[in-house]
């Protein structure tokens, strides 16, 4: 999995028993090569020779993720004819379901070629072809490992916040609140240097700014739409944030306040998502980078007034869900049990997700 933060790979190996619950056997991270990553961004827009630069770019994400099964298996003792499937996601780069298309960039071809082991990927593309969003594809696998007796939510902080809305005899229900890092990474990045704010120490040296996060918040149309609904870099982008930090030229804000105001949105959308959809969970489960920033988790668990708990209490680390979920949809696919779920993305119909490219 590499995900819209676009800070690296994460990956791991999982079995999928007949009568148990699935299990995490092996984990890791590895950081996306910097040059790697600035393609990545650059191709969110519109650019000069975007098709070539985009199937190289793919090229070199299949050796980064190959790199990544290579390194799960020296950890499990495993060999590669041992595993069944490759769920590989791709870098999402573009994602536009209303217009009938959402691109992850990837090279599943190649990394069939390099780990020998059969690859599934392009999963969100069935469920838009069926008239869905094509996101969030989690909830599926959030329903099979997180289901509780009582109606909880799962939220995932990754550059984009989705969360997942669990009920006993319920169908799943999950969608985008909006930004969760994304925001946060680019000013963190333009005002300090660092690739993110480690801990949400800076933003808690700053003033979270009630007119900024009404600004930020309640002008944008996109948080008043009713799910189904998905979001990416399409929308929330560094032209998104300066058009309205340009309005707040010269009231005396600090950086560090705008930090902290972006904390606050990436806290305030989902408290305002859940308060509106899910106003019965009892409590929240949180994964994703996200799951790492204290303050940003505070402050999620003063506004919601739940416990707020990451993935790791319940055994899954906190970056490995993502990660674990297209396992999962990978499994999914080679059973051809649907996981596309018309209560998540608002398809025609469930669907089997994922294309499969044999080794
Ligand atoms: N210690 C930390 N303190 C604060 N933020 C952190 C910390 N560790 C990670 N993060 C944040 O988490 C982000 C990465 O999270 P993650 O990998 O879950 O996102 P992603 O790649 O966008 O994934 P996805 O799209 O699959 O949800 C980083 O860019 C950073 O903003
Ligand atoms: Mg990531």
């Amino acid at each position: 999995m590499s995900g819209t933060s676009t800070d690296g790979v994460d990956a791991v190996l999982a079995a999928f028993p007949q009568s148990a619950s699935p299990q995490l056997v092996a984990q890791t991270s590895l950081p996306m090569p910097p040059a790697l990553r600035t393609e990545f961004l650059s191709l969110n827009s519109a650019g000069d020779n975007e098709l070539a630069r985009a199937a190289r770019a793919g090229n070199e994400l299949a050796h980064l993720y190959a790199q990544a099964c290579r390194l799960l298996l020296a950890k499990s003792g495993i060999s590669a004819s041992e595993v069944r499937a490759i769920g590989a996601h791709g870098q999402t780069v573009r994602h536009d379901p209303q217009t009938g298309y959402t691109i992850q960039i990837n090279a599943p071809a190649l990394l069939a070629e390099l780990t020998e082991i059969d690859v599934v990927a392009d999963f969100r593309a069935r469920d838009v072809a069926a008239g869905g969003q094509g996101a969030p594809l989690v909830p599926a696998f959030h329903q099979a490992v997180f289901s509780t007796h009582y109606p909880r939510a799962i939220l995932n902080l990754g550059g984009i916040a989705n969360v997942t809305i669990l009920e006993p005899d319920r169908e799943p229900r999950g969608f985008d609140t909006g930004p969760a890092n994304v925001l946060l990474d680019l000013w963190c990045h333009e005002q300090t240097g660092a690739l993110f704010d480690a801990d949400g120490a800076w933003a808690a040296s700053g003033r979270s700014d009630p007119a900024l996060l009404s600004a930020l918040l309640d002008d944008e149309p996109w948080f008043a739409v009713a799910p189904p609904k998905s979001t990416g870099r399409d929308l929330f982008n560094r032209h998104w944030l300066m058009n309205r930090l340009a309005r707040f030229q010269g009231t005396g804000l600090t950086a560090a306040d705008i930090q902290a105001t972006l904390q606050s949105l990436t806290a305030a959308s989902v408290q305002q998502a859940l308060t509106r959809y899910a106003p019965n969970i009892e409590d929240v489960l949180v994964c994703g980078g996200g799951a790492l920033n204290g303050g940003l988790v505070k402050e999620l668990e003063l506004r919601l007034g739940l416990p707020v708990r990451p993935t790791s209490d319940v055994n899954i680390p906190v970056q490995s869900v993502e990660a674990f979920a297209f396992a999962w949809l990978a499994w999914a696919h080679i059973e051809r049990k649907p996981a596309g779920l018309p209560s998540v993305t608002g398809a025609r119909h469930t669907t089997i997700l994922g294309a499969c490219y044999p080794a």
